[in-house]
């Protein structure tokens, strides 16, 4: 038998490079070895406000993102996770194992919550359960996931093993899969922060299907550090962060990126790498105008099925462990 994986985006704002980087290029790249499940994370979309109409077309084109990126529907199963109800029910039974203090210790649940006080919402604070309850489900073995969300994989084996030691074997405790290089890609307004979706000043980051003069538009103001070399160094931020992407977009080695900008400044390594960047997204962004909207929709509806029959089983076992009959 295949081991699992278990991985998932939010259908919110647009999925740009970072995403891709750090988490849906190896979620491709392991796909063939594991048996594998990619969710549209519709229900921790609505953690904030979502306008409906909105949340409903970013559910359609998140799933014609995956398959654009070679989510092969074939073999990997895709699906929305509000179409396998026992999603949230799990979440409500980790909500009784959870602690308060682990999930305060969250430093996303820390961050979004900032000034916000006891207006915080209950969705933010309780969000990394439901994370738990996707991966646990499907007794994930491998977590493919971006450097962000190491703490809620951490939280995830800390609550499959409390419900192991307490009922009895019945999670697989996930492995997180972090990737070497691109597990955190920042923005490209200021390099000390994750380039996000959510970043209200859109030039931080490069949108997936945005198109070639954004691209060059946004890379031309990308923050520079002081310094005129092109060469990969912590401290200095930005120029660290561009040359990753550098590196991830034409798949040179370290030494050969460098090589080529060798005594070359800022401006030339700048165009050098927004039309790698354009020439990257080139495939996906035909690949994804491919797909009619039916046919997505078909591919989505195959994959509930596929995964409420694994889910089913698994909340079954944990209720019956529990002195809950279904
Ligand atoms: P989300 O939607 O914020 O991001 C999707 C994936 O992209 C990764 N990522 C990044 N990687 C590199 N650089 C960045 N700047 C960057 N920004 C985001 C994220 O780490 C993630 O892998 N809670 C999750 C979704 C989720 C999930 C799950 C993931 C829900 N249930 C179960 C794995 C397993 C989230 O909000 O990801």
């Amino acid at each position: 038998m295949k081991k699992r994986i278990f991985s998932g985006a939010q259908p919110t704002g647009n999925l740009h490079i970072g995403n891709y980087l750090g988490a849906l290029k190896n979620w491709v790249a392991l796909q063939k070895d594991y048996e594998s499940f990619f969710c549209i994370v519709n229900l921790h979309a609505i953690t904030v406000p979502q306008n409906p109409e909105v949340l409903r077309r970013k559910t359609l084109e998140l799933a014609r993102i995956y398959l654009a990126s070679g989510i092969d529907p074939t073999h990997s199963v895709i699906f929305v996770q509000s179409d396998v109800p026992e999603h949230a029910e799990l979440a409500w039974v980790l909500c009784c194992i959870a602690r308060m203090g682990e999930l305060e210790r969250m430093t996303q649940f820390k961050d979004k919550s900032k000034g916000k006080g006891e207006n915080v919402g209950t969705g933010i604070f309780v969000y990394p359960l439901l994370m738990a309850s996707d991966i646990l489900l499907y007794k994930t073995h491998l977590v493919p996931v971006g450097q962000d969300q190491k703490q809620h994989l951490e939280l995830t084996r800390d609550l499959a093993e409390r419900f192991n030691r307490d009922y009895g074997e019945t999670f697989v405790i996930p492995e997180p899969y972090i990737p070497p290089v691109g597990s955190k890609i920042q923005s490209l307004q200021n390099p000390t922060k994750k380039m996000s979706k959510s970043d209200e000043d859109a030039n931080g980051a490069i949108f997936l299907l945005d198109d070639a003069d954004s691209i060059r538009k946004k890379i031309k103001k990308a923050v520079t550090d002081s310094g005129m070399e092109v060469k990969f160094d912590e401290s200095r931020p930005a120029i660290n962060n561009l040359l990753t992407i550098y590196r991830l977009v034409t798949n040179l080695p370290p030494e050969e990126c460098e090589a080529r900008f060798a005594g070359k400044g800022y401006g030339y390594f700048k165009t050098e790498l927004a039309e790698a960047i354009i020439e990257f997204l080139k495939p996906f962004q035909q690949r994804a105008k491919s797909f009619k909207d039916e046919e997505i929709v078909e591919i989505l509806k195959s994959g509930a099925e596929k995964a409420r029959e694994i889910a089913s089983q698994t909340l079954k076992e944990v209720y019956d462990k529990m002195g809950i009959n279904r």
